[in-house]
């Protein structure tokens, strides 16, 4: 075994060193095979894990081994979810093919999905990833402003191909940012410049002088475009009237906003949406991951008028986006997250999730506070005396959880928040073992 305290972080990390993993890790050959093959393999913990099968929020290793996942929203109505598994079988065995033929399923499954949005956001582009969808969102923005500019978050992630990987602040080098893009500080109302109670607003102030920039350099705003649980940031609520306050901006800058719905869509947040806990409608939605269980599944929905000015001057086809067996499975989802009264289910289990973690508190002075909506929350590690983030703790928790058969994530701009985003079936039972076996990992670990 590596010496724990020597450790490289265990998540988050690409590995080509294969001394990065423990030298006695049960699959060394599958390690070795995939390092000599695999182009870009991000390898979670220093004993990988080898996941044969799952149900439901379990996950089971080669040798059968039960973890409770409580990392993955992609499964978000359970792994292996018997709806969603039958629909996708049953419409492949009938027909799959390109959108471009009229078909019952996907006009069905548009029509459900803006049914949950708010009245005007009503045409759905159907898409493969996140990327894809934000891709497209800021092909619209640019085409209907004329503009090329976008305003996002420091340490914000929103997909990999070449515009987007620009706008995913995350991965980018201070020296390598594009003109078009200007980073604001995320509103962390915990550890950020401005934690008192007029922090919404001088978050918000921080839009002008980045339209400016973008002004400044000739490429003007085409759109703000955020993920609003922060997903690469820790894991953060904006304060009460953060996101009114930044649209207004935007708009009379003769921007859009885009929200980035691939994290907190779908009921993660306890609502459908997360940005209806903000008070705004967005001028385009764009959503993934959870929307087809795990089948490539997602899109965009905007306005008539919006797609309209974009389609009078761009052909847009995607073979793979929205066929059949797509709009099945995401009516699959759809029906499991409403019959399963899941965005119920979600606020109330993520109510008594945070309780348990914030109570944790008084025995583990290292956590600094708990954040994030639903079952969407982070633990932030800080040093009890100095209230410093504590990053050296955090990349050990994950691989402690695992050895204890719970499955957890690293994120934050420290890398000092553990990230817990279980898929939405996750129950009480499960959020008591969960914090039972974190309690454990920092007791052994402190
Ligand atoms: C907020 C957010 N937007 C977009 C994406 C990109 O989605 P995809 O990996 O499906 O391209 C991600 C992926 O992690 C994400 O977290």
């Amino acid at each position: 075994m590596t010496e724990a305290s020597t450790r490289p972080a265990s998540l988050g990390a690409a590995h080509t060193d294969l001394s990065a993993y423990d030298a006695d890790t049960t699959e060394r050959a599958l390690i070795e095979r995939r390092a000599r093959h695999l182009g870009v393999g991000l390898l979670f913990y220093h004993d990988p894990i080898h996941l044969v099968r799952a149900d439901g929020v379990w996950m089971y290793d080669a040798d059968d081994r039960a973890y409770l996942d409580c990392y993955n929203n992609v499964p978000s109505v359970g792994h292996s979810n018997r709806r969603v598994v039958d629909a996708m079988v049953t419409q492949a065995a009938i027909l799959n093919t390109h959108t471009r033929y009229l078909h019952e399923e996907v006009v069905a499954y548009a029509e459900e999905l803006t049914a949950t949005l708010p009245d005007g956001l009503d045409r759905v582009v159907f898409v493969n990833s996140g990327t894809e969808a934000n891709e497209l969102a800021m092909r619209i923005a640019r085409t209907v402003t004329g503009k090329r500019g976008a305003v996002v978050m420091e340490n914000g992630y929103h997909g990999n191909s070449n515009l987007i990987a620009d706008l995913s602040l995350m991965g980018v080098a201070p020296d390598a940012r594009a003109p078009h893009v200007a980073g604001v500080e995320p509103p962390d109302i915990h550890a950020g410049p401005f934690t008192g109670d007029d922090a919404a607003e001088r978050y918000a102030a921080l839009i002008d002088p980045a339209i400016a920039e973008l002004d400044d350099r000739g490429e003007g705003l085409a759109a703000f475009i955020c993920d609003g649980i922060f997903d690469s940031q820790g894991g953060l609520e904006a304060p009460a009237g953060y996101f009114p306050d930044v649209y207004t901006r935007v708009r009379a800058a003769g921007g859009l906003c885009i929200a980035d719905e691939v994290q907190p869509g779908f009921a993660r947040t306890g609502l459908m949406w997360g940005f209806s806990h903000e008070g705004v409608v967005p001028d385009i939605v764009t959503f993934g991951k959870p929307a087809g269980n795990g089948y490539p599944l997602a899109g965009l929905v905007t306005t008539d008028e919006l797609m309209n000015a974009f389609t009078s001057r761009n052909i847009y086809f995607n073979t793979f986006g929205g066929n059949p067996v797509a709009a099945a499975v995401g009516r699959a989802v759809l029906d499991e997250i409403v019959d399963r009264d899941l965005c119920a289910h979600v606020a109330e289990t993520g109510a008594y999730l945070r309780a348990a973690l914030e109570g944790l508190h008084a025995s583990h002075p290292e956590i600094g506070n708990v954040r994030g909506r639903g079952l969407y929350q982070g633990i932030a590690l800080v040093d009890p005396t100095t209230g410093d983030p504590n990053p050296g703790l955090a990349r050990l928790v994950p691989d402690a959880m695992r050895d204890a058969g719970a499955l957890m994530g690293m994120t934050g701009r420290h890398g000092n928040v553990l990230k817990v985003r279980p898929p939405l079936v996750f129950d009480r039972a499960n959020a008591d073992q969960l914090v039972a076996t974190l309690d454990r990992a920092l007791t052994d670990l402190t």
